[in-house]
């Protein structure tokens, strides 16, 4: 166990297979006791068992939440802020890819809600308990082909549904909402980064039919088996930016698949789009604008 992270406590959202639950067991290796969530008891607990046999540290806890409801977040975050003392690591990287256009238990399209509003909302929440820990790190993870960001289309209302392409722009949401969070949080120890894990066909997500329109599924499919690699592998640039030395006090950065920082989607960079999508998501989540 290093002696640099013992007593250090870590969050890592949809833990309970693929990435995640690599991402948690890097993690737990290092002797950082690890909190996962995911919606299902039965799942959380071989997790658990899973994490502790791999990592051979006990420490794991499972914590049901189900992202795609505002009120169990709530309770995710209730419950870590009454129990746990500190929170020194917050990975957001729980997703979703859907087929089909659906809606959240709070009526906000699927991909925005979980993939955007509950990191959101979760960071906010236990901001408290990072800013009492720091030095902290918050870490989210992104996917698909983030880029530009249609303000007048967050929750895919307009034109045709396309998962792959729904999925992505909530991920491009996320990733300009993380990079107004690193600036707003700049100079307070904690930081904030985004890791893209690179695709992995063998998890849940991964192992999807590509949500892509039929013509452009040949292609896909050559690129996909082209990237493809392991769960261990895509858990690395988050376990490195949550974990390593050399990041500390690092934020605002956005790192590929091996860790190598990269430049962010121009859409991050834009501070109008940055404050509207701010503003609409403070609206959502019906969270008081918080003095940061
Ligand atoms: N796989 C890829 O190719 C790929 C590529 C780039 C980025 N990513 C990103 O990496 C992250 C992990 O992906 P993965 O491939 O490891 O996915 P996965 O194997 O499908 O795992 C998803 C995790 O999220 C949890 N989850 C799903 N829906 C949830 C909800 N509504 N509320 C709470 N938890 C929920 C699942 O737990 P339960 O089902 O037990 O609730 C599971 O633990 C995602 O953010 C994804 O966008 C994946």
């Amino acid at each position: 166990m290093s002696a640099v992270v013992q007593g250090k406590i870590a969050l890592v959202t949809g833990a309970t297979s693929g990435i995640g639950q690599e991402t948690a067991i890097g993690l737990a290796k290092q002797g950082i006791q690890v909190i996962i969530t995911g919606r299902n008891r039965e799942r959380g607990g071989v997790a658990v068992t899973e994490i502790q046999h791999a990592s051979g540290n006990p420490n794991i806890e499972f914590v049901s939440a189900d992202m795609a409801s505002q009120a169990s977040v709530h309770s995710l975050a209730d419950h870590v802020m009454a129990k746990y003392p500190r929170l020194d690591i917050l990975i957001n990287n729980a997703g979703v890819m859907a087929a089909d256009h659906q809606l959240s238990e709070d009526g906000i399209e699927i991909h925005f809600a979980i993939n955007h509003l509950a990191p959101f909302l979760l960071t906010h929440r236990l901001l408290p308990l990072l800013r009492h820990s720091a030095p902290t790190r918050v870490v989210n993870v992104t996917g698909g082909m983030p880029g530009k960001i249609d303000l007048n289309n967050l929750q895919a209302e307009q034109g045709p549904y396309i998962g792959f392409i729904a999925y992505s722009h909530s991920k491009s949401v996320m990733m300009a909402a993380s990079y107004e969070l690193a600036q707003r949080l700049n100079g307070t120890d904690v930081t904030v980064n985004v890791a893209y894990p690179g695709g992995v066909m063998s998890t849940k997500m991964g192992s999807q039919p590509i949500l892509v329109p039929l013509w452009m599924r040949p292609i896909f499919g050559v690129v996909r088996r082209a990237l493809n690699t392991t769960a261990e592998k895509a858990a690395r640039s988050s376990i490195y930016l949550a974990s390593a030395p050399e990041m500390e006090g690092k934020t605002g950065l956005y790192l590929n698949t091996h860790s190598r920082r990269v430049g962010w989607p121009k859409s991050s960079y834009d501070q109008a789009i940055r404050a509207k999508i701010w503003e609409v998501s403070e609206r959502l989540i019906q969270l008081k604008p918080q003095p940061i």
